[in-house]
């Protein structure tokens, strides 16, 4: 399974990728937890990074396409894999259309942008296995602590409410037309284009995991 995972900023996408990929036994590719990641390691990445997530903005394509052409070349993707937050500009999509990376499914989460403030300011995240919780909607056992591993938990630099809205609109500008893309090429090109579903974002985490399971075909 190839599966790319489109929705504004707190739309579930890393919520939802933990289960799909347990399910479908391939690896989660978050290029903003692999940003994070060098963030934390103070690479030159990292440090160039920093600066434009703090803002909400998106980081260079080139950067990103590197970055993603460098992971999924590795042995793990063979048997497929789930892109989280990529791609997210037509030039990413266009840079995996041409390097022929297949796509079977671009599975579109729809989320209300009122609801995904309160998402983003109760958000905890394991920063080094990407799990995701909410103090209200998905707590973990223990407060502030991961249930696999018992490490403490921490609260994104970028979930503040000015750079949350800013990240909204940068959805909007940027990465929302990746939809009609996608559904232009599935027009033009059925064979060859991922197939385009859309789930409604809003419920539990299981209820929406089931929906995303069902959209996928149910297998
Ligand atoms: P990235 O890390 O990709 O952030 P994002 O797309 O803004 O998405 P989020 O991680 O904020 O949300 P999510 O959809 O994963 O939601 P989650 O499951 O956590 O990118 C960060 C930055 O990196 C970007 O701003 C950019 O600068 C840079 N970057 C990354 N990729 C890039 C690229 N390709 N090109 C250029 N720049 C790039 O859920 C959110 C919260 O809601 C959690 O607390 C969760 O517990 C809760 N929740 C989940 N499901 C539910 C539910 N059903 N009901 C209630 N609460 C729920
Ligand atoms: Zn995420």
């Amino acid at each position: 399974m190839r599966l790319i995972l489109l929705g504004a900023p707190g739309a579930g996408k890393g919520t939802q990728a933990t289960f799909l990929c347990q399910k479908y036994g391939i690896p989660q590719i978050s290029t903003g937890d692999m940003l994070r990641a060098a963030v934390k390691a103070g690479t030159p990445l990292g440090l160039a990074a920093r600066k434009v997530m703090d803002s909400g903005a998106l980081v260079s394509d080139d950067i990103i396409i590197g970055l993603v052409q460098e992971r999924i070349a590795q042995a793990d993707c063979a048997r497929g894999f789930l892109f989280d937050g990529f791609p997210r500009t037509i030039p990413q999509a266009e840079a995996m259309k041409t390097a022929g990376v297949k796509i079977d499914y671009v599975l579109e989460i729809d989320v209300p942008f009122a609801a995904i403030v309160e998402r983003m300011s109760g958000r905890r995240s394991h920063p080094a296995s990407g799990r995701t919780y909410h103090v209200k909607f998905n707590p973990p056992r223990m407060q502030g602590v991961d249930d696999v591993t018992g490490e403490p938990l921490i609260q994104r630099d970028d979930d503040r409410e000015e750079t949350v809205l800013k990240r909204l609109q940068v959805y909007s500008d940027q990465t929302r037309p990746l939809v009609d893309y996608y559904a232009n090429w599935a027009k033009a090109d059925p064979q060859n284009a991922p197939k385009v579903r859309k789930i409604d974002g809003l419920g539990t985490v299981e209820e929406i995991t089931a929906r995303a399971l069902a959209a996928l075909g149910g297998n």
